[in-house]
């Protein structure tokens, strides 16, 4: 695809699970910012600053759009990472709020850890619930009474989904609690999923989606009652005295945002996401085709070898492996001799790999809309080597 076209021709790049590849309009929004309007956002008055504004403003207009969410009930922030977004939301909860930490078996380390950390805090109970093989959470006999759940949308190690998401956010919300969506690995291709959903929070990665390297938090206005400021800082106050201060997030509720936003952002990323999310919307027809036909291809032809395990029983961009009798850190130096690049290990999933299923390290690839037919090709022949 031209838009990738700066990738070499036996150059194949099989970890989008961790940061896809940035397509060219994305890095050529990066560099003008840089190039023509390099400003801080929402402060400065000067023309670089306006246009600097206009982006960041759509940026934040467009993630909810992409999530067909309304602004009269949510908001979007910027941040760091997924974790950064997490961790910024369980540290800051109102501790009386918070009865029980709730998450799930599948998880990626980063809301594992934080909900561990959180109910270490505050002395209260964590709950690591199940999910069925297809991905949905199991929560019957469940009660989230003062529960703070936080669940993944789709696995990073095989792209399983909370298939009964809503389901879950409803009942959460019903018995009393609240809960945070971990959407990492749903945005690049399972972000109608998320439409319309409820959840109190839903934080992700810009990287994993396209565009440059960018948390985003998306949450609930009503969320923000419910925080106790704790990183606090520069660009988030209306006004500041000797020994108190006003919170913008609290004085203007069109400045709401800035509760998870201390300090200067990363302005030119912000303007690189609202570029990625067109050019994520514009993706056609044939662009899914392929991506789905590359998957079948690759998920085919390592079913198909006796000796390859796979994890799950779906095909999915993002899949997982080992080789009986065979070390998958070789496999991945093996691999990236031939110019293939994937990852190997636990993928930070280390609790449901390796202390539930038992299994050795293991092989990843997670495709993309930048992935070629020829990669496929070329992973077949240097795996059939292998
Ligand atoms: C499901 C999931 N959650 C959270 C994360 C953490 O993302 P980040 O390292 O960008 O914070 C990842 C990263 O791979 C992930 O796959």
């Amino acid at each position: 695809m031209k838009d990738f076209d700066y990738l070499g021709e036996k150059t194949v790049y099989l970890d989008a699970a961790c940061q896809s590849l940035r397509p060219r309009p994305v890095v050529e929004a990066l560099e003008k910012y840089y190039f023509e309007h390099n400003s801080c956002g929402e402060r400065v008055k000067y023309p670089w600053g306006e246009e600097t504004d206009r982006l960041v403003e759509g940026a934040r207009k467009k993630v909810l759009k992409l999530l067909k969410l309304s602004s009269r009930e949510y908001f979007t922030s910027f941040t760091l990472n997924t974790t950064y977004g997490i961790n910024l939301i369980l540290n800051q909860l109102k501790p009386e709020l918070v009865k029980k930490v709730v998450t799930s078996e599948i998880e990626h380390n980063s809301p594992f850890l934080a909900t561990m950390a959180l109910a270490e805090k505050l002395g209260v109970p964590r709950v690591v619930l199940k999910r069925r093989e297809n991905g949905e959470l199991i929560i019957d006999g469940e009660n989230f009474a003062g529960a703070v759940v936080v669940v993944n949308c789709a696995a990073n190690f095989d792209g399983r989904r909370l298939g009964n998401l809503k389901e879950v956010v409803k009942k959460v919300h019903k018995d009393g609690g609240i809960i945070v969506i971990d959407a990492a690995q749903a945005m690049s291709h399972y972000h109608d999923m998320l439409e319309k959903t409820e959840a109190d929070a839903i934080c992700f990665s810009a990287h994993k989606m396209y565009a440059p390297s960018l948390g985003v938090i998306v949450a609930r206005r009503d969320l923000v009652p419910k925080l106790e400021q704790r990183s606090i800082g520069g660009g988030m106050v209306d006004d500041v005295f000797e020994d108190r201060y006003l919170l913008s997030a609290v004085g203007n509720k069109e400045h709401i945002y800035t509760i998870f936003e201390p300090g200067l952002q990363a302005w030119g990323e912000i303007v690189g996401l609202n570029v990625a999310i067109d050019w994520l919307m514009s993706r056609t027809k044939a662009d899914k085709k392929r991506l789905e036909e590359c998957t079948r291809e690759l998920d085919e032809f390592l079913r198909s070898r006796d000796k390859v395990k796979m994890v799950g029983n779906e095909a999915n961009p993002t899949m997982s492996f080992y080789v009986e009798g065979l070390d998958s850190h070789l496999i991945g130096a093996a691999l990236g001799k031939e110019g293939v690049m994937a990852r190997t290990g636990y993928f930070c999933a280390h609790y449901y790999l390796d202390k539930v299923c038992h299994y050795p390290a293991l092989v990843r690839f997670s495709l993309s809309y930048a992935t070629r037919e020829e990669d496929i090709e070329r992973v077949k022949k240097v795996m059939g080597k292998i």
